[in-house]
């Protein structure tokens, strides 16, 4: 197998390259780690153009050195600190014993290996075999001090991805405070950049935002503990003119479901510095002597062709080599949920009623949500008592399930593992299990508080108490919920100086528990939820092969949602119920075809009451039913394409592609009816021009070129979100 990095030693440059991108790294002077390139694949680099030298007033030099014309503060690095004279946003801040924080990082060696080691403590992304990549890791140690900062970075040989994060390791013998450690950073070369974001809020996540990279430092970050719903772990740096399907754009995604911080500042010479990492806010580390600290990981993607591109490399990279090996083809059961028929409200009769139901329409699993455990009548108590609410279950949970079972179906539960209520057995027995600081009083946030999960005996104790509900009863799903943010973060076991690692153990105390409880429970299917999407990131993805995408249930929101998420993630890591109008978060009332249609884009489902419904409705969710299991194969594991986005507020439409090309999905939503409609077409992508295509639905023939270049009349409907799903079948 050919070599996917060089190095050339008399030119002190590092090649990263397989057949699409290269990325160059070069040793320059006073062993300074600099970065030239990373883009398009590069043949072979002559390994003479070095940055430019040039004397430049108030960016100064290396310390003893004469020579004016090389200056940290202005060559593009690989990982800069405070206390080398660059004056950007350092990737590292760290404290020594005796106060001050210099660092000064140069090279010492280097390793290339075959493989992709694992990261200690920390999803990411992983490889099947030897020969899928290569790592190379670089060491560079502080010149006047015994820290030593190895940077990882592996190249996958079939993919134009490349993953970095660092290990900082203490060889000395005193004490330092790490304050911030990036997982990566990257200089460009006077490049008119705009960043693309996905910022949100509860029920209204991951809107995509787009703007131009202006002199200063813009910042995407959460601190609330969990990688959150109004900053999504994400962005990419594209071209001013990059669109869905042409030019440059480079994705960078953060495998870490806590505090993170993207950093993007246009320097004063129109450079572009990113940095990115664990947020430092709240944050500091003690690295203790021989000790070592692990970064979270960061992906880095390039496409030459636009944000379609850079998607499809970010799903495939999900779904092959984050999500469990063991859901990766396993085909998603379209479920009932219990919680927008239900709320709180459940007991065995209610919901025997709508298992029957369920059963009848073909629906898969039945999803018990929130309500089944502890005195749990509202949001007001019980988080923390994983144990079975007997008035609601006069004869146990396993009977319920058994029920379910009968009929067909697979059995879900609901938990939300990391929180606790005062109004619960557990806060009257443990309440120092509660996290908050010692004589102050914490905040609560839909009256519940988070449990200090960076703590050992309180994982192992909710850990004996799921596994206890686990191995006495055949749950085939859980649904994994968090539905507050940290605040008041101390932790009773962690020492003064340790109190800025609280966020962070928290989150390697959430992936330690992920990790047994899935090792344990392999057949269980997880979801991850968090309010909704509060936690839609790789962390998450990487022990759950599905999220709840939004509390938004309403389907124009959802478009919106959806068509931002899938910038990074795939739909088949979505989640998508079609729920009850008006709806419950907007008031709005969108036709059940049209609610579905959008449901159908992910892993569907259905969160009614289905009792409620009319004959005609209950008919036309069967009929829906039996085309998703005609479909879902396509949905969740072919090639997505966004073709119009819901953002330009008029249209929205996306498709889907087998991985053969000879099967498609397009959906295709029209906002408003109009009394002087414009006529407008849909242009598909990603079939094959030389196939034909049999609309199913219709019986009518469309060359692949013809749907592509001709595209699609939009049907002209008077009626405010319409919707229209084609489905397209090779013709022999
Ligand atoms: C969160 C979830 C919902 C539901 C409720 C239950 O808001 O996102 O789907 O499970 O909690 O309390």
């Amino acid at each position: 197998m050919a070599n996917l990095i060089e190095y050339d030693d008399e030119k002190k440059i590092f090649h990263l390259h397989n057949k699409n991108i290269s990325y160059l790294i070069a040793v320059e002077k006073g062993d300074t780690l600099s970065h030239l390139y990373f883009g398009k694949r590069i043949r072979k680099y002559n390994s003479n153009q070095k940055y430019p030298n040039l004397d430049r007033g108030f960016s100064g030099n290396l310390p003893g050195s004469l020579d004016r014309g090389f200056s940290r503060d202005t060559l593009p690095k690989e990982y800069s600190s405070d206390g080398e004279m660059d004056y950007h946003t350092p990737a590292t801040i760290v404290q020594h014993e005796d106060g001050d924080q210099s660092l000064f990082l140069v090279f010492d060696h280097y390793r290339i290996q075959d493989g992709k080691p694992k990261l200690n403590g920390l999803p990411s992304t992983y490889v099947e075999n030897k020969e899928e990549a290569q790592t190379l890791t670089i060491t560079l140690r502080d010149k006047y001090g015994d820290l030593e900062y190895d940077l990882r970075y592996t190249i996958y040989r079939d993919r134009p991805v490349i993953t970095r994060s660092v290990q900082i390791k203490n060889s000395g013998s005193q004490v330092h405070y790490l304050k911030k450690v990036a997982s990566m950073q990257m200089d460009f070369v006077n490049k008119e950049f705009d960043v693309i974001s996905l910022p949100g809020a509860h029920a209204n996540e991951r809107q995509i935002n787009r703007a131009k990279v202006d002199p200063g430092i813009k910042v995407f970050s959460s601190c609330r503990g969990a990688s959150s719903h109004q900053m999504n772990p994400f962005i990419a740096l594209v071209d001013k003119d990059t669109d869905e399907d042409n030019g440059q754009a480079y994705g960078f995604a953060m495998v870490y479901s806590g505090n993170h911080k993207f950093e993007v500042e246009k320097d004063q010479i129109k450079q572009t510095h990113l940095v990115i990492g664990i947020n430092d806010y709240n944050f500091c580390w003690k690295l203790k002597p021989g000790r070592t600290f692990q970064t979270p990981e960061v992906i880095m993607v390039y496409s030459d062709l636009g944000l379609n591109k850079m998607s499809r490399i970010f799903h495939n990279l999900t779904g092959e080599r984050i999500i469990p090996a063991r859901y990766r083809k396993q085909i998603k059961p379209i479920l009932l949920n219990s919680w927008e028929a239900m709320t709180f409200n459940i007991n065995e009769d209610k919901l025997k009623k709508l298992v029957n139901e369920a059963q009848d329409l073909g629906i898969e699993m039945f999803v018990v949500d929130d309500g089944w455990f502890g005195n749990r009548d509202d949001d007001n108590s019980s988080l923390g008592d994983w144990y079975v609410n007997k008035k609601k279950f006069p004869n146990g949970l396993s009977k319920f399930i058994e029920y379910v079972h009968k009929k067909g179906m697979k059995f879900g539960l609901w938990f939300e593992p990391e929180m606790i209520s005062l109004d619960s057995t557990l806060y009257s027995l443990h309440p120092d299990y509660l996290m908050q600081v010692p004589s102050r009083k914490p905040s609560p946030c839909r009256n519940q508080y988070v449990l200090d999960f960076s703590r050992k005996d309180v994982r192992e104790n909710i850990f004996d108490q799921i596994d206890n509900l686990l191995s006495s009863n055949k749950i085939d799903y859980i649904k994994w919920d968090m539905n507050r943010h940290i605040s008041d973060i101390y932790s009773l076991k962690l020492s003064a100086d340790q109190q800025g690692e609280v966020c962070h153990r928290y989150i390697l105390g959430l992936y330690e528990f992920l990790d047994k409880l899935t090792r344990k429970y392999p057949n269980i299917l997880f979801e991850s939820c968090s309010g909704g999407g509060g936690r839609f990131d790789l962390g998450m993805a990487y022990y759950m092969p599905i999220d709840w995408t939004s509390d938004n249930t309403d389907a124009a929101a959802r478009m919106k949602i959806q068509y931002g998420t899938s910038l990074v993630y795939p739909p088949s890591l979505m989640t998508a119920h079609v729920s009850d109008i008006p709806n419950g978060g907007t008031g709005r009332t969108i036709s059940l075809s049209t609610r579905s249609a959008v449901a159908m884009s992910a892993v569907f489902g259905y969160e009614l009451d289905l009792t409620k419904l009319k004959k005609e409705e209950i008919e036309e969710i069967r009929s829906q039913i039996n085309f998703y299991k005609q479909i879902r194969k396509i949905i969740q594991f072919g090639v997505f394409y966004r073709l119009k986005s819901p953002f330009d507020g008029i249209q929205a439409a996306w498709m889907f592609v087998s991985d053969d090309q000879k099967k498609a999905v397009v959906m295709s939503f029209n906002f408003f009816g109009s009394a002087q409609p414009v006529v407008t077409k849909t242009l598909l992508k990603g079939l094959n021009p030389e196939f034909d295509y049999k609309e199913v639905k219709s019986g009518q023939v469309y060359g692949g070129d013809e749907l592509m270049n001709f595209g699609l009349f939009d049907p002209i409907v008077k009626e405010d979100y319409s919707s229209k799903i084609y489905y397209l079948e090779k013709v022999n």
